[in-house]
Formats: structure tokens, sequence, C-alpha cells
């Protein structure tokens, strides 16, 4: 397992150019389902989930031609040839589960595979099934498998989701468009993620309204055709690499950044005295001297503060003057870098859903473990600041969502590299 080594203490300067979403991609590339033409997806972005999804789509029939070095990516699905997605690839992906609605949408069966949990929760799939039921599927759940079948073809109906979903809104949506009727999905999530795929699929010939606010209506069309469609700047990576500069010093310049992407991540962080321009090209980022504020963080869904920047803004505010709250609302355990971030001279005091970060003065270079996706980006930006060097190992998790990081970092000045593991 490879890992990632850093010695801290380098202002970072320069420029780091954001790739596409990787939770866009992971929605966009199942909808290719809903037609027999094909979809293109361009500024698609390399990471290891693309290709889990690339293989699970293939093992589905799909044809997924990977061009310009990966960053476009032509799915072709003529006919599902089999309508199961197994458990050995569903269990590496959670994500894997949105290809159930657009194939039980497109043929009326579908066997998908339950994902089980992960690392920062039990992440159950109930109102992704509670969905589809509504929209007419019958579903059985025999070995660790959902059967669902949709005998006629799916109905339109209402959709109210107890709770925000991402994921179940990507699934009843993309199911609503080749349904017979109008689909209302209320408590609808609003990430820019759902948007970029109401937006591909209106390319395709669905009719959607609502898309990015709590109520989605969908009126049925009998057939999608296929589209080309760019997927959308990644928040997620913005946010993240917004902070490389932010917690070094120095100033990066973020290009494809948009304000608008991340304007409650944004509020917090000049909050803690860092400065954000907007340029022609993105997002400037600058912290020239003096201590770091201590500010309070509560992760919502959108247009909240997104829990998936809660890790690296947690690292951030080790170093502040002063106490910062953050209380993680979505997930049940998702504070697993912290323990990771207390070995490199952090005080915070996790109590259940909440953490109490005492900043101070420095921190010092230590081996930490990454545990999860955001986790283990957050601890290397602990390292970019802290004394001395920092083993980040299995950073496998960080290749799921981090395009070539030590590359992007190191053109700002960062000393990183990856280390070749057993
Ligand atoms: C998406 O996951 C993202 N993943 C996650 O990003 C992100 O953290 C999450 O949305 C919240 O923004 C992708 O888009 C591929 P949810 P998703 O359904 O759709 C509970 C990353 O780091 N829930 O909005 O799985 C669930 O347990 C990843 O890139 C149910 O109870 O998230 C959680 O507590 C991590 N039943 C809450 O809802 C369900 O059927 C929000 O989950 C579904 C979800």
């Amino acid at each position: 397992m490879d890992s990632i080594l850093v010695t801290g203490g380098r202002p970072l300067h320069g420029e780091i150019s954001i790739s596409g979403a990787k939770n866009a991609c992971l929605t966009l590339m199942p909808a290719a389902l809903l037609s027999d033409e094909p979809l293109t997806l361009t500024n698609a972005p390399r990471l290891s989930d693309i290709r889990t999804m690339t293989q699970l789509l293939e093992s589905l029939g799909c044809e997924v031609a990977s061009l310009q070095d990966g960053r476009v990516l032509a799915i072709g699905t003529e006919a599902i040839s089999n309508h199961t997605a197994d458990y050995d690839i569903v269990r590496k992906m959670r994500a894997s589960i949105l290809v159930l609605g657009p194939m039980l949408a497109r043929d009326g069966h579908a066997v998908v595979s339950l994902p089980g949990g992960c690392a920062i929760g039990a992440r159950p799939v109930d109102l992704h099934l509670k969905a589809l039921e509504a929209l007419g599927a019958e579903l059985d759940l025999r070995e660790g498998y959902v059967h669902a079948k949709a005998t006629g073809g799916l109905k339109g109906g209402v959709i109210d989701f107890p709770l925000i979903s991402v994921g179940a809104t990507e699934n009843a949506l993309m199911a609503a468009t080749l349904a017979r009727g109008t689909t209302e999905i209320r408590n609808a999530a609003r990430e820019p993620e759902i948007v970029d795929l109401a937006t591909c699929l209106r390319s395709m010939g669905a009719q959607i309204d609502g898309d990015g606010t709590g109520t989605i209506t969908v009126q049925g069309v009998d057939r999608l055709h296929g589209a080309t469609h760019p997927v959308v700047t990644d928040r997620i990576e913005l946010g993240t690499y917004m902070l490389a500069p932010a917690i070094t010093g120095g100033e990066v310049e973020l290009i494809g950044g948009k304000r608008s992407l991340v304007a409650a991540f944004c509020e917090k962080l000049e909050a803690a005295g860092i400065d954000i321009e907007e340029t022609e090209r993105g997002l400037k980022v600058s912290r020239m001297n003096g201590r770091l504020k201590p500010t309070n963080v509560k992760t919502e869904p959108h247009p909240g503060f997104p829990t998936d920047l809660q890790a690296q803004m947690m690292a951030l505010l080790t170093l502040a003057d002063g106490t910062s709250v953050l209380e993680e609302t979505i997930f049940e355990n998702r504070f697993m870098h912290a323990p990771e971030l207390m070995r490199m001279g952090a005080q915070i005091d996790v109590q259940g859903g909440t953490a109490t970060v005492t900043g101070v003065e420095t921190l010092k270079g230590a081996p930490v473990m990454a545990t999860d996706l955001r986790a283990s980006v957050s601890l290397i930006l602990a390292g970019l600041a802290a004394e001395g060097e920092t083993t980040v190992s299995r950073v496998y998790h960080l290749d799921r969502g981090y395009e070539r990081v030590e590359e992007k970092l190191g053109a700002c000045g960062a000393k990183i590299a990856r280390v070749a593991g057993a």
C-alpha cells in the first residue's frame, strides 16, 4: 500500500486546476443506462472510483470508452445484457446502488447487491428503496441483494423523503424520467451534483423542473436520447485545495473554482481569517500572516456546510488561536481523522457528533493512517503545516477522490512525494 510523505512548514504559492466532480460523475455514468444511445461525459475526473463504476457498467453490458487520457467517457448501452450488480463490485463503492433506478426504469427489472456500510457509518439504502416503491417497483430483499421489478414499467408518483438523501434523490430522479406520468420528489437534496444530473438528463430529453430546490417535478417520457455533457467542477476538491494556502500561508489560485459552489464553506474560511478573491480564472486564496481565528462549524445538507469538507476544516482549526466546535450532523462516525490529528499534537475532544478543537501553535509531523477518503486528505493538509515529516499510509482511500494530489500540491511548492508501499 502506497504512502504519502509530506515535509511541512512551507507556504504554498501557485495555481491548482480543479477537476470534474467525482460525486457528479458517479451518478452521471449510471444515467447512461437510461438510453440506447451513447452518453458522452467530458471533464471527467481520473479516479479509482470512476474506474470502479466503469467496471460495474461494463459488467452490465455497457461499452465504456475512456478517451483523452480518461477525461472523456463515452458510454454506450444499446442493451443491458446483465441486470445483476454483483456484491464484489458494489461492496467497493456504495455509489453502485445508483444503477438500480436506471435499470428498473429502462427494462423493468434489476438485481443489485446491498452496498453494506462503510467507515463513516451504516449508510442504509432504505430511502432509495422506498422511493422506487413509490413509483410502483416491487422489491424483494434476498441473500444481501435487492430483487426489483416493475411489471408494465414504473408509474409516476409522490416521493416524500423523511430525511434528505443525495443518492436516493439521484436514484429517484433517474427512475422518474421514464416512469409513466408525473413524479414529485419532496424534501429532495439540493446539491450542485443533483442540478448537474438534472441538466444532463434534460439534454437527453427528460422533462425535469425544480432541481436545486427541495421539490423536483418530473414528467415521464417514453425514451431518452444520447447527449454530451460536461461534468460540473468538484466543489469538494475545490474546498480541499483552498485549505492548502489557508493552512500553510501563501497564496494559491484555484482554476475553475466558483464561489457559488462553496458559499457556506467560504464564509467559514473568511471567519477564520482567510482572504478569498474571485478572479477571471477561479478563486485566489491567501493567508499572509497572523494566526487563524477559531470558528464553529455545523455540517448540513446543501446549501449548508458540506460534510465532505468537515475533516479538512478540522485540520485548519487545530491551529486556530482559540477553541472551535465542529458538529457533524450527516454521518454518525465521521471524526476518525481526529485521533490521527492528535498524534500530530492537535487537541481535540470528541463527544458523539461534536468535536471541540482547542487550537495549538504548531503541529508536529508523525506517521498517521488514512481511514476514509476525506480523512486522508485532512491529514495531508495537517502535514503541509506541521513541523517535520508526516507519512500518511493507506492512501488508496485518497486515490478514490483526489487526482494526482502530490503533483497538484508539489507544483505549488509543497515537499510531498508518494512512496510505493509493499
Ligand atoms: C453522497 O453520499 C456523497 N457520495 C457523499 O460523499 C456525501 O458525504 C453525502 O452524499 C452527503 O452529502 C456520492 O455522491 C457518491 P446521503 P450518499 O444519502 O448519497 C442517511 C465523499 O466523501 N441515509 O445524502 O450516500 C445516510 O446514512 C462521499 O465523496 C439513510 O438513512 O449520502 C446519511 O446519514 C462520502 N438511508 C444521510 O442519510 C438512505 O437510504 C445522508 O446520506 C440513504 C441515506
